[in-house]
């Protein structure tokens, strides 16, 4: 009778066993804090880069980048973006050299290096891409550019 008890139980706890492994199978993957882990992996949209040169907006407006930059490294040390728009490397790269706004530090003095308040480009010159705004808002180009 014991023994038979026994037997029972072993059966029951793998019944369980198995059982609890077909939910564990078909449950979601929660987070530690209790997030449903699959829906945070929704993927947004993904907007291309405009490979056409958009107007500025206004006169002062760093033009912004008709290229990927994903490759570029800009550090304390290396900044990549000189190695085609620095004006001793634009004209064989055929690409636009800085202005010379570029050149000027702070007092005024003209620099044959870039200024360092110029350094890292990707502080005023963004990708452009074709892309919804954020953030509702009713910005209008100065007239300039119209
Ligand atoms: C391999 C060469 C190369 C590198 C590296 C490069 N660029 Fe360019 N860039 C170009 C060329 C060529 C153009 C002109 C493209 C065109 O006219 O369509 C350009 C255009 C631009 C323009 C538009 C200028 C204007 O007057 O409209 C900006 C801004 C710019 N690049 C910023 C950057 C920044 C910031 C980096 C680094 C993150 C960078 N570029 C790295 C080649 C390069
Ligand atoms: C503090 C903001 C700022 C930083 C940093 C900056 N730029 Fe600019 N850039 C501008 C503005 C504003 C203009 C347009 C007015 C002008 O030419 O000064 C411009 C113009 C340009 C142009 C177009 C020049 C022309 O004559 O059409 C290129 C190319 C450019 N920047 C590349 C770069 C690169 C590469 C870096 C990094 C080494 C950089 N910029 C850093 C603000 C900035």
């Amino acid at each position: 009778m014991k023994k038979q008890a026994f037997i029972s139980a072993i059966a029951a706890t793998a019944l369980f066993a198995v059982a609890s492994f077909a939910i564990a199978q078909s449950a979601s993957v929660q987070s530690l804090r209790g997030l449903d882990i699959e829906s945070q992996n929704v993927v947004e949209d993904v907007y291309k880069q405009d490979k056409q040169r958009f107007t500025r907006n206004y006169r002062q407006q760093p033009p912004l980048v008709p290229h990927s930059i994903d490759q570029y490294q800009i550090d304390l040390n290396a900044n990549q973006c000189l190695r085609c728009h620095d004006w001793t490397t634009a004209g064989d790269r055929n690409a636009p050299t800085l202005s010379m706004t570029h050149y000027l530090d702070r007092e005024g003095n003209q620099l044959d290096r870039v200024a360092g308040t110029r350094w890292f480009c990707n502080q005023c010159h963004v990708p452009q891409v074709d892309a919804p705004a954020l953030v509702d808002n009713t910005f209008e180009a100065s007239s300039g550019s119209n």
